[in-house]
């Protein structure tokens, strides 16, 4: 079985962060959310993986390089246009030649891995497989109708009535015949080929289409507070590893990682934390569910519920909480009047301050 990830959209909802990193290569835990992708494909056998990407492809391939880290073999499809999900499907013919694949979104997190579904896959070979689970709001996702048994009767993307509250996740599994469905279709009034409609096409030809439910968590990370929730999660899985440097006027609590050439100086950090490499912590307070990239500064800091990436220094400024802070972005206080705000910050960026 091969792998398409598709890494290829522009993560609008993301900005300012998509700004400056396409939105699979933002860190949850550490980890580009397109590294999570890699490490399920990887953990379920899947070893040979096509990477669709669009115009943010050079720093794609720059973090995921030719897969080896990761154990899995990389190659790049160059998608122009992002035309959709099943349009993804037809551009990489070549690449799947007539195996059976699993399309994986790469802005999707499930934690707790795909060995579930790819049994499940294996054990019914329908035409296909879609992922499902139960969400407050279908009217947000591709919806699927499942009879008693698991086999879909009818799927509809985005729909303003759903029928039933079960949402298709960015996980299929497919075998060749979805290559003459994505033909068969036609684009949908955003202007894309979906996938959803390629699904409902083998559906409508009789074919067997199987709804697995994904009990684990899973977020599509389209927005900034779906990020944090899922650092929140991801991060509550850690295992600790002090590798860098605590001295002993710092105490730790809970599960926290601390990576080589970090240092903690007279601070708390309490756990679920990653504190990353050659990162210093100083007179500083961090934690719970926070994680701090490479080569960060943090000075009589204080932050929790947030994810800081590389090279960020933090001066003086505590309470600081549910943030987003982008590459080498310096957080200072100064000593002027306490209402007045000195601010440089970049195109849609969004700022709150207590009124
Ligand atoms: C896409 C699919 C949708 C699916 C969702 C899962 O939506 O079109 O069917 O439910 O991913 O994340 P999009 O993110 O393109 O709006």
């Amino acid at each position: 079985m091969k792998g398409l990830v598709l890494a290829g959209g522009a993560g609008t909802r993301l900005r300012p962060i998509s700004h400056s990193m396409p939105k699979q290569l933002v860190p949850v835990a550490n980890k580009p959310v397109l590294v999570h992708c890699l490490e399920n494909l990887a953990d379920i056998g899947v070893a040979d993986i096509g990477v669709i990407v669009g115009d943010r492809g050079a720093e794609i391939r720059a973090v995921v390089g030719d897969g080896s880290r990761w154990g899995v073999r990389v190659t790049y499809i160059q998608q122009d246009r992002a035309l959709g999900l099943a349009h993804a499907v037809l551009i990489a013919r070549d690449f799947l030649g007539d195996d059976d694949f699993v399309m994986y979104l790469g802005d999707n997190i499930l934690a707790g891995g795909l060995a579930h579904l790819a049994t499940a896959f294996a054990e019914r070979a329908p035409a296909a497989q879609v992922v499902v689970t139960p969400v407050p709001d279908p009217t947000q996702f591709g919806v699927a109708v499942v009879d008693g048994t698991g086999r879909v009767t009818r799927l509809v993307e985005k729909p303003r009535r759903p029928e039933g509250d079960l949402a298709v996740i960015g996980v299929y599994f497919f075998t060749p015949a979805v290559h003459e469905a994505v033909r068969a279709i036609k684009p949908s009034g955003r202007g894309e080929l979906e996938i959803t409609d390629a699904l409902q096409w083998l559906v409508a030809e009789g074919r067997h289409v199987h709804a697995e439910r994904f009990g684990g968590y899973w977020r599509d990370t389209g927005q900034i507070d779906d990020v944090l929730e899922c650092n929140r999660v991801l991060l509550g899985r850690l295992t600790g590893r002090i590798d860098g440097a605590v001295d002993s006027d710092s105490v730790l609590t809970g599960v926290v990682v601390v990576e080589p050439g970090a240092k903690i100086v007279r601070s708390r950090i309490e756990g679920p934390v990653i504190i990353g490499a050659d990162t210093l912590v100083e007179d500083s307070r961090v934690g719970p569910h926070t994680s701090l990239g490479r080569g960060c500064v943090l000075r009589g800091a204080g932050l929790d519920s947030s994810i800081v990436l590389n090279d960020v220094s933090v001066l003086g400024v505590r309470g600081i909480s549910g943030s987003l802070i982008g590459r080498s972005a310096q957080v200072s206080r100064v000593a002027e009047e306490p209402h007045r705000h000195r601010l440089v910050i970049g195109d849609d960026t969004k700022v709150e301050v207590p009124g």
